[in-house]
């Protein structure tokens, strides 16, 4: 298979697998993580606010699902949301109706060719989105075209802790029991293989660091969280 049928067809298979476990995706993150996933996204739009002071900035969400991280920011500033799978859009645009806070838009667009002007916004934020990617660095590098100069990058992803007794229990859980626990509650077989599988398969922290440094982006830094289990990075 050539490049673009590769990366045509993992798109194709990521949007459908977000499509089937779409239903369940909200609660299943939350029981998964015992619920420590709402804590970094917490964390993601705090550091974020901290950075940028009192300005209201104007924020964009790639990859927003089912809208929770888009919400977490719109304590911050009014947030446009965008996902290429409208099963997940659907359920973030009946939360994001009850919420309060800034003005928080989600629409269905592709993170592979944004629908923006350069330089459109303040803040580009992204939960878990950039190994489902089918090209990384053509994602990384819209993310940066739709930034303003002296924007803010902040990109949470999953990693593997490295502390020696931890990390292997960690490791048990992720890959062992993750998985049926998922695929039960789920319905959906494989989804929640697909889960572990892709954090092994991306980069680890150091390099993923070089590759958002590679795209443009400076003084890019990473912060474990929850040690090591994810990792937010910050770029400007
Ligand atoms: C693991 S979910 C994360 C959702 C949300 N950010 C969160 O924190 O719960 C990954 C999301 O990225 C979306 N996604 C993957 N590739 C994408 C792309 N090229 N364009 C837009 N969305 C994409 C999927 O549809 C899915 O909703």
């Amino acid at each position: 298979m050539q490049g673009d049928d590769l990366a045509g067809g993992k798109a194709r298979a990521v949007r459908e697998m977000f499509g089937s476990i779409a239903p369940r995706y909200d609660f299943l993150n939350h029981f998964l993580s015992a619920n420590i996933d709402r804590r970094w996204r917490h964390v993601c739009a705090n550091e974020v606010r901290d950075r940028l002071g009192d300005a209201q900035p104007r924020i964009l969400d790639v990859g927003c699902g089912t809208g929770d991280l888009a919400l977490e920011f719109s304590r911050v500033g009014p947030v446009t949301g965008c996902d290429f799978c409208y099963p997940m859009l659907e359920i973030g645009r009946r939360k994001v109706r009850d919420a309060s806070g800034n003005a928080v838009h989600l629409l269905a667009a592709d993170g592979l060719v944004l629908p923006f002007r350069n330089a459109t916004f303040d803040v580009v934020v992204s939960a878990f989105v950039l190994r489902n990617l089918s090209d990384l660095a053509k994602g990384l590098g819209e993310m940066r075209r739709v930034l303003r100069p002296k924007g803010v990058l902040a990109a949470l992803e999953f990693a593997i802790p490295r502390i020696r007794f931890f990390g292997a229990l960690y490791r048990f859980y992720f890959f062992r029991i993750l998985p049926l626990l998922g695929n039960a509650v789920s319905g959906v077989a494989g989804a929640y293989k697909y889960l572990p599988e892709s954090v092994l398969a991306f980069p680890a922290p150091d390099e993923l660091k070089e590759i958002i440094a590679g795209t443009g982006f400076t003084t890019v830094k990473c912060k474990p969280l929850s040690a090591g289990i994810a990792v937010l990075y910050l770029a400007q």
